[in-house]
């Protein structure tokens, strides 16, 4: 909407081929501070290329990102969650044969001193930080409402629980900006409607959401704000009530996805 010190990302005319493919095409927009932002479009439509390039894991072809008014898109991976951004992964990526309570405390090495691996030492200092590593860990389980299950290990439990923990993982970072890549994915009614609240939490405490998500409900229900994809370009961008009512994103998104309803 506007370049004011309410936009806490902003993409600019990026750009990102994968060969003769154009994933991400001259894309701007702007997220704003506090809000909860939806990405949404067909299958393809660019919106994991997005993430990843946010998430610094892949670099534009041209154009620029910027966080809180600092250039992004020329960083590495592993410093933007330092920046304050921290992500899900559409496939999970998961310790399977670690606790639970363990790939929480992953999330927080951002914030201790002796990176991940003091967790792994056990001798003074290491061992209060690691004390400390999971108590924070345990507050935001507690927070998601996993913290029954902290000492099972993460393949014990059923696909939705591991996203679960991958989404406390990402919140247990404290970031100003967290990426939900389809969080609702094979979740039930029950547990779409728990994680809509999870959700509303956390930008309640201040984190500012980007959610890719196709249950286009959920969508409707929790964006202030969504912006549409396809072939890597932005057909619309406005309120869910401008969105669904756009005659281009019926007719490549909304129409399709409702009609087989
Ligand atoms: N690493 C990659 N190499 C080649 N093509 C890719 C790669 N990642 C994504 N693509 C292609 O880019 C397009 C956008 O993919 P993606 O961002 O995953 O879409 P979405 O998340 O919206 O479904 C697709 O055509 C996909 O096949
Ligand atoms: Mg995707």
């Amino acid at each position: 909407m506007n370049n004011g010190s309410d936009t806490i990302l902003a993409a600019k005319a990026v750009t990102k081929r994968f060969g003769g493919l154009v994933a991400v095409s001259d894309l701007s927009l702007d997220v704003r501070h506090g809000s909860i932002t939806a990405i949404i479009g067909p299958n393809g439509a660019g919106k994991t290329t997005l993430f990843n390039l946010i998430s610094g894991l892949i670099r534009p072809d041209s154009g620029t990102i910027f966080f809180k008014g600092e250039r992004i898109d020329t960083k590495r991976p592993w410093e933007i969650p330092y920046l304050g951004i921290s992500r899900t992964f559409q496939n999970l990526r998961v310790f399977h044969n670690m606790n639970i309570i363990e790939n929480v405390m992953t999330g927080r090495y951002t914030h201790s001193s002796g990176g991940i691996l003091s967790c792994a030492a056990r001798l003074g200092a290491a061992r209060r930080e690691e004390q400390k590593i999971r108590e924070k860990a345990l507050y935001w389980m507690k927070f998601m409402n996993i913290d029954g299950i902290g000492a099972k290990k993460l393949k014990e439990v059923p696909f939705e629980t591991q996203r679960i923990v991958e989404i406390t993982r990402a919140v247990a970072a404290e970031p100003e900006l967290v990426l939900l890549d389809e969080p609702a994915a094979g979740l039930n009614i029950t547990e779409t409607k728990n994680l809509i609240d999870t959700i509303y939490r956390i930008r309640e405490i201040g984190t500012t959401v980007l959610i890719v998500e196709h249950d286009i409900d959920l969508i409707m229900e929790i964006s202030d704000h969504i912006i549409v994809l396809d072939f890597g370009k932005k057909i619309a961008d406005g309120t869910a009530k401008q969105v669904r009512n756009d005659r281009k994103v019926i007719a490549v998104y909304l129409g399709e996805e409702y009609g087989k309803q």
